[in-house]
């Protein structure tokens, strides 16, 4: 199979339908590995998957997750790091052990950085593989942190934001200047290598980079583009976000 679009009715109902997804893979396989996402898209998914996990006893128990990316430098109470993201829409409200949590670090020396992408790498593969990975995509076609420029091998390692990501960011940092210039990314290989992938992209600001994303040649100057040659690629779009692709 190739790449396949849902064209879902809305958001709401493109997310509860992602969710039966996850749900349906972890009652089959308690061992599941998720890839995770983070940013304004992905955040009913989790509200969701609590509700899951309140209300129908879906457990997480032994499933383990991996972090597509962290923003380099940030101190750890900082509220944007991504930890303390996924810790206040997911992880602390549902059953998933702590040791089973992989986030790559915000705060590395830079003798470690590569080390640290490696172990990473490791940890991926020791756990089996990523099974389902959830992706939102910005601006710039990046899924994770890979900007424009980004090879379809990419390993997890550091990378330079793009303007544009940086300042998609800058609401939330409360200025431009204090978003940080560097992220851990998996890369784009990192997240090829994932057995199934859901794409997120919701609204109409998304409209025109999933067009480019589906429509135009693969590219490395738009990394969602890679996700055509994926045998088990998922676009779940709103009629807006798909509304530029005739
Ligand atoms: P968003 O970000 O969900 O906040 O739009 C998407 C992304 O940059 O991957």
């Amino acid at each position: 199979m190739s790449l396949q679009i849902h064209l879902h009715s809305c958001r709401d109902v493109a997310i509860r339908s992602v969710a039966r997804e996850i749900a349906t893979l972890i009652r089959n396989k308690p061992h599941a590995v998720l890839g995770l996402a983070t940013g304004a898209t992905p955040i009913p998914l989790y509200r969701e998957l609590v509700r899951l996990h309140r209300e129908e006893g879906l457990s997480f128990r032994q499933v383990t997750t991996f972090n597509l990316d962290e923003y380099l430098g940030l101190e750890p109470t900082h509220p944007e790091t991504y930890w303390n993201f996924m810790h206040r829409h997911l992880f602390d409200r549902i059953d998933i052990p702590a040791a089973n949590i992989h986030m790559p670090h915000a705060q590395l020396a830079e003798a470690d950085i590569l080390s640290h992408c490696e172990a990473y790498e490791d940890a991926i593969r020791v756990a089996g593989g990523i099974d389902y990975q959830i992706l939102g995509i910005g601006r710039t076609g990046h899924i994770g942190f890979n900007e424009p420029g980004s090879p379809a091998d990419s390993i997890t390692r550091r990378i330079h934001l793009d303007a544009i990501t940086r300042q998609d960011a800058a609401p939330a940092f409360g200025d431009l200047a204090h978003v940080p210039k560097h992220a851990i990314t998996m890369g784009c290989g990192t997240i090829l290598a994932a057995r199934k992938i859901a794409l997120l992209a919701f609204g109409e600001s998304k409209a025109d980079i999933v067009r480019r994303a589906l429509r135009e040649p693969v590219t490395d100057q738009v990394s969602a583009s890679f996700l055509q040659n994926h045998p088990e690629a998922h676009f779940h779009l709103d009629p807006a976000s798909a509304s530029a692709l005739g």
